[in-house]
């Protein structure tokens, strides 16, 4: 079995327990070390055949995974989700093609790690309601479907998650501000670093100051741009709808002023 297995955002106990135990188990564990942590290599047994894909190509992974029979346990660690620039289709297409037994083991997104960092929801009632996950097209720019660019979604508002485009921090700042954006030079953008690393570094400020801050970090790799209202730090009493005394779920009946009266005694409430 392959398991590709989301080793979070690097942190060494952000990994799921179901990640853990595969790493427990696995005999030979292929991970990337321009992205995972070694302390996350703490989960391997220490007899375990270890292969770090940052020199290796996809060539080279399949020939691993060739080299062992199916019933193997076999380990390709990812950062974050393995669902996000995850580099996972070609191989699960792989496993498919050649009869391999294979699973996903979900991760901790960066995404989600930078919002803790952050320390903001990025889905605020009346502000923002959607995320977009997008990057700047950069070195793979055929890779970019052409209605999908930073701008593109500049033009629409919401929150913005933007990855693997630290390097490039001019040009994301001139996407965000192009012709025909819901964003504006004061719209707040935070800055997230390594975000669970040792030296994570969280810097919030505004898409118009967004080049000059990313520039302050050092950061080109391992770092991550949230956009957009929802990221604003507020005082104006926006609360959700679901826990509001007048809202009812199929879980808690209304109620008044907080009350818990009425609320089905033995259920439990939704998250
Ligand atoms: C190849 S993508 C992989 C994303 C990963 N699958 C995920 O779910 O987070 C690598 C990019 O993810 C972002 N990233 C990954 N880990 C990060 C972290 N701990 N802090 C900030 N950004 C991170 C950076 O934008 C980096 O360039």
């Amino acid at each position: 079995m392959i398991s590709f297995v989301g080793a979070g955002p690097g942190a060494a106990d952000l990994i799921t327990l179901r990640g853990a135990q595969r790493l427990a188990a696995a005999d030979v564990v292929i991970w990337a070390s321009s992205l995972v942590p070694a302390e996350l290599l703490q989960h391997c047994r220490s007899d375990a055949a270890i292969h770090d894909s940052a020199t290796m190509t996809l060539e080279d992974v399949l020939a691993v995974y060739a080299a062992h029979p199916d019933d193997t346990p076999i380990v390709r660690l990812h950062s974050g989700d393995p669902s996000l620039y995850g580099a996972i289709q070609e191989q699960v297409d792989w496993c498919a093609t050649v009869g391999r037994t294979w699973e996903v083991v979900p991760g901790v997104s960066s995404v989600s790690a930078a919002s803790a960092a952050a320390g903001r929801e990025l889905t605020i009632p009346g502000v923002s309601q959607s995320v977009v996950v997008t990057r700047l097209a950069g070195r793979t720019s055929d890779s970019m479907p052409e209605t999908e660019g930073v701008a593109a979604y500049a033009a629409r508002g919401g929150t913005l998650a933007v990855l693997l485009s630290a390097a490039r921090p001019d040009e994301l700042q001139a996407e965000l501000l192009g012709p025909g954006s819901a964003f504006r030079a004061d719209t707040p953008a935070v800055v997230i670093v390594r975000a669970t690393w040792p030296d994570e570094q969280v810097v919030h400020t505004t898409v118009g100051e967004l080049a000059e801050t990313v520039r302050s970090t050092g950061a080109t790799m391992t770092a991550l741009v949230l956009v957009g209202e929802a990221l604003a730090a507020r005082d104006d009493e926006r609360r959700s709808h679901l826990y509001a005394p007048t809202y009812t779920t199929a879980y808690r009946l209304r109620s008044h002023a907080g009350s818990t009266a009425g609320r089905p005694s033995a259920r439990r409430t939704g998250s």
